[in-house]
């Protein structure tokens, strides 16, 4: 049943296959920039992804103005504030990010610095407190899962009082994402597995928690099918082109999916697991996936129902009975996991992943105080959250 009302705002433009790289030049000049700052990490400027961005300023007359490649797994107000001080400094009037989720937030973190003209982000955090209009940002990502190049959120940890800052705003959208296959096809295996995953999860989350949107449900529908078609393949042969480019597409569109309607407790408990046992987001993401949708499986069965013809096809699909669905798309889901734990090595408990169960009663309360678990379909409280960490573990 749709929503007595929803709202739906997605005006990234979004360049995407091979030679997207190239076109990003021109682009600039259409936008009226001409001193882009590139923000990036070591690992991206070691893999040679860099060069691939800036073999694509050859013919233009446009000079890059910095390029920082300072960037840690974990983005930081100092490295927002350092990113923001060297753009003011050499003048440059536009940011192109190049990298995966950290660069992505460091590079929204440093234009809220920049275009808030702040020396203390923190006063923005939270949801729609930026006053200004933010400076074209190029996002060119080089994994595929976050969905950062789509969407509104930027988290910047405060290592001082270690925390993790959000902020969430409309003006934080970048302006262009550049989908281009040769940036993922250096990504190995397991983090092949878990950004699809992850990217998965936006999806799924995306069509069963309480904002989805008749809108958002298409793109996420799109996305866990091209993910399903596709992940195994690119993880067994990295070196698929099509298939990586396929991939990057589908976590673009999932992205735009979870930017307009959400997620929900996989991220909610998923992201108490990456903060206190340090597990990578996509792994907590797969592992939590079929859990949780047992939990809200009574509530939003239906939903499960229709995502089998995506996840599995159309002829598990039509032979599948009705009242089946549901449960065979988290047994799907499931079989994805042990597939993937295969290939590559994917932990499939949190076990696995590293988290000790001492752990589990301390993610479980402080799961409770994230944003995502009031757009779950069901409400859990903390002996809730509890057990379907057992079950995970
Ligand atoms: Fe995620």
């Amino acid at each position: 049943m749709y929503p007595k009302y929803f709202e739906f705002f997605n005006p990234v433009k979004i360049n995407a296959g091979e030679g997207a790289l190239e076109g990003i030049p021109a682009e600039l000049q259409r936008l009226n920039v001409s001193k882009p700052f590139i923000i990036t990490d070591k690992g991206i400027v070691s893999f040679g992804l860099l060069n691939l961005v800036l073999d694509g300023f050859n013919d233009s007359d446009i000079v890059i103005g910095a390029i920082y490649d300072d960037v840690p797994p974990d983005s930081s107000i100092e490295v927002v504030n350092e990113a923001a001080s060297i753009y003011k400094r050499e003048a440059c009037d536009c940011i192109i990010a190049v990298g995966g989720g950290s660069v992505i937030d460091s590079a929204k973190g440093m234009n809220i610095v920049i275009s808030e003209n702040t020396e203390d982000i923190t006063q923005f955090s939270g949801h729609d407190r930026l006053r200004n209009f933010q400076q074209p940002l190029i996002v060119v990502p080089t994994t595929s899962g976050t969905g950062s190049e789509v969407t509104l959120v930027s988290v910047v940890a405060d290592k001082k009082k270690n925390r993790k800052i959000l902020f969430t705003s409309t003006k934080l959208l970048p302006t262009l994402a550049v989908i281009d296959p040769r940036m993922t096809l250096s990504l190995p295996p397991k983090l092949t597995a878990a950004t699809g995953m992850d990217a998965l999860t936006h999806a799924v989350e995306a069509f069963s928690c309480l904002q989805k949107n008749p809108i958002s449900d298409a793109y996420a529908f799109s996305a866990i099918k091209t993910i399903s078609e596709n992940i195994f393949n690119v993880v067994t042969d990295g070196s698929d082109v099509q298939g990586r480019f396929e991939l990057a597409v589908a976590s673009t569109s999932a992205g735009v999916a979870f930017s307009n309607a959400m997620v929900g407790a996989v991220h909610g408990i998923g992201h108490t697991v990456g903060a206190l046992a340090h597990v990578h987001h996509g792994m907590a993401m797969s592992i939590l996936l079929p859990y949780v949708m047992e939990y809200n499986l009574d509530k939003v069965g239906d939903y499960y129902a229709d995502l089998l013809l995506p996840l599995a096809g159309d002829e598990v699909y039509a032979s599948t009975p009705v009242d089946k669905r549901p449960q065979e798309s988290i047994n799907y889901i499931k079989g994805m996991n042990e597939k993937l734990n295969k290939l590559c090595g994917m932990p499939i408990s949190l076990k696995d992943a590293g988290v000790k169960e001492e752990q589990l009663i301390e993610i479980a309360e402080k799961s409770l105080n994230d944003g995502a678990m009031i757009v779950n379909p069901v409400d859990m409280n903390k002996e809730e959250v509890l057990s379907i960490l057992k079950k995970a573990f």
